[in-house]
């Protein structure tokens, strides 16, 4: 009688074939990831000949790339649910570069208009970015914005090193935080970066991360990043004049010449026709203070949105029904602030916008949103309370922000909600003890 059954070297085989196929078609070794990704889609195997041109079939690309089908339904439970039914293939192209888990991913979405900033700020970051590409759903249109990708991978080792793109459709281009939702899902790193592909990053963030790690004051504040509950912001400018900026670098040269910019009116804090979206960075403060004199935000106002670093798994995502221009980052930081997530300043860092002609006008323009702001910040609301109030923590310090800005709504209905949770925090607490 062996000591060894026979049938375990088989088992033995078999789990060693499946450990290779894994390590093949991992996307990212780093993180081990052992979820099977097509490894490389081509569209051209979805074309079809329309007035003598080749046009690639989107519906059978999205429809029939082959993708696990607990992935498939997960991806349709999570974007395809509302009236647009997005539709996503992750890792449409995958990133060759391995990096750290501790490298900051950057996210953003885009369409083949900013395809020329991508380059730009592959080139220049070198390091990972997750993008949710739009593709629209007119087949000749996509396919020329699908060759064009094609083009510019094949020719930009620094995208195909950096960048990971989603494939994402639907009927409404106008979902940023769907967009974003898919990028940061697929974020291949432990720490991401909201972003938006018309702002330059004139300084490293991951620089600005390992420095901060290495100079808080606070260990209290690291610590709180570290565990998803805090966050840094990047100030973020704009030329007052862009007629002058086109005919300079985009970035200052250096912290003192932004100092000197921002003091004689010639680059101002982003959207500051509209001082809500950006007053509680405190520019004043950011512009003059030293890189490592971090300090904390205290003046939020509904409205107020950020660019920030943080862990990818905090427990903040971008609301998806905000459809149309404007709010939706004021949606995001507002859930990130209110739910009890600190915001830091990281001063030593800048990012400047690049106008572009064609958003500008219609920034802000809330008519074709799905859902009303004030609709969206009592919902919101509702939803953190009860959150908080689930965990006891509602009538405690992480509870405050909520508590304060939300009464200033002035609903009364919201109230009667408050108090009810407020009974609800107080008997979870005592049950915790
Ligand atoms: C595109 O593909 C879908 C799904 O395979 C198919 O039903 C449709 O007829 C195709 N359209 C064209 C124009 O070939
Ligand atoms: C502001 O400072 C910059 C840099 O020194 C200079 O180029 C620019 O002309 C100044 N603008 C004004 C309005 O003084």
């Amino acid at each position: 009688m062996p000591l060894i059954p026979r049938w375990s070297w088989y088992l033995l085989l078999l789990t060693a074939a499946i450990w290779l196929v894994s390590r093949q078609t991992s996307p990212h070794p780093s993180v081990g990831s052992e979820i099977l990704w097509p490894t490389q889609i081509d569209p051209l195997k979805y074309t079809y000949s329309y007035q003598g041109n080749e046009l690639v079939n989107t519906t059978a690309l999205f429809d029939q790339t082959p993708l696990d089908p607990i992935i498939k339904s997960l991806l349709k439970k999570a974007f395809a649910h509302n009236s647009y039914e997005a539709k996503v293939i992750p890792y449409y192209k995958k990133r060759k570069g391995a990096f750290a888990s501790e490298d900051v991913t950057m996210i953003t979405w885009l369409t083949s208009d900013r395809l020329g900033r991508l380059v730009r700020l592959a080139e220049k970051r070198r390091a990972p970015i997750s993008v949710a590409y739009y593709i629209p759903p007119r087949h000749k249109l996509a396919t020329r914005d699908l060759l064009l990708l094609d083009k510019l991978f094949d020719t930009h080792p620094s995208l195909s090193q950096n960048v990971d793109i989603h494939l994402v459709t639907s009927s409404e281009l106008l979902q940023p935080n769907t967009w974003r939702t898919v990028a940061h899902t697929f974020a291949g790193t432990e720490w991401v970066l909201l972003w938006d592909a018309d702002f330059e990053a004139c300084t490293d963030p991951q620089k600005g991360l390992e420095e901060f790690r290495a100079n808080v004051r606070d260990k209290k504040w690291l610590k709180n990043l570290d565990q998803g509950r805090a966050a840094l912001v990047i100030p973020s400018y704009e030329w007052v004049d862009p007629a002058f900026a086109r005919k300079r670098d985009l970035c200052p040269t250096s912290k003192k010449e932004l100092s000197t910019l921002f003091h004689n009116l010639t680059l101002d804090a982003f959207e500051t026709h509209n001082p809500v979206l950006s007053h509680a960075t405190e520019y004043n403060r950011a512009v003059d203070a030293a890189s490592t004199d971090y300090y904390e935000v205290t003046e939020f106002e509904f409205g107020y949105e950020v660019y920030a670093i943080f862990r990818r798994d905090a427990d903040v995502w971008y609301d998806q029904r905000l459809v149309g221009y404007g709010y939706d980052r004021g949606a995001f930081t507002a859930q990130l602030y209110l739910s009890g997530i600190d915001l830091y300043v990281l001063p030593g860092q800048y990012a400047v916008h690049e106008e572009h002609p064609s958003y500008t006008e219609r920034r802000r323009d809330s008519s074709g949103m799905t859902i009303s702001w004030l609709t969206f910040q009592l919902d919101m609301c509702h939803h953190i309370f009860q959150r908080l109030a689930a965990k006891g923590e509602l009538h405690g310090p992480t509870g405050e922000r909520a508590i304060q800005h939300c009464s200033e709504l002035g609903i009364p209905e919201l109230q009667s909600d408050l108090d009810r949770c407020l009974m609800d925090s107080r008997n979870a607490g005592a049950r915790r003890q």
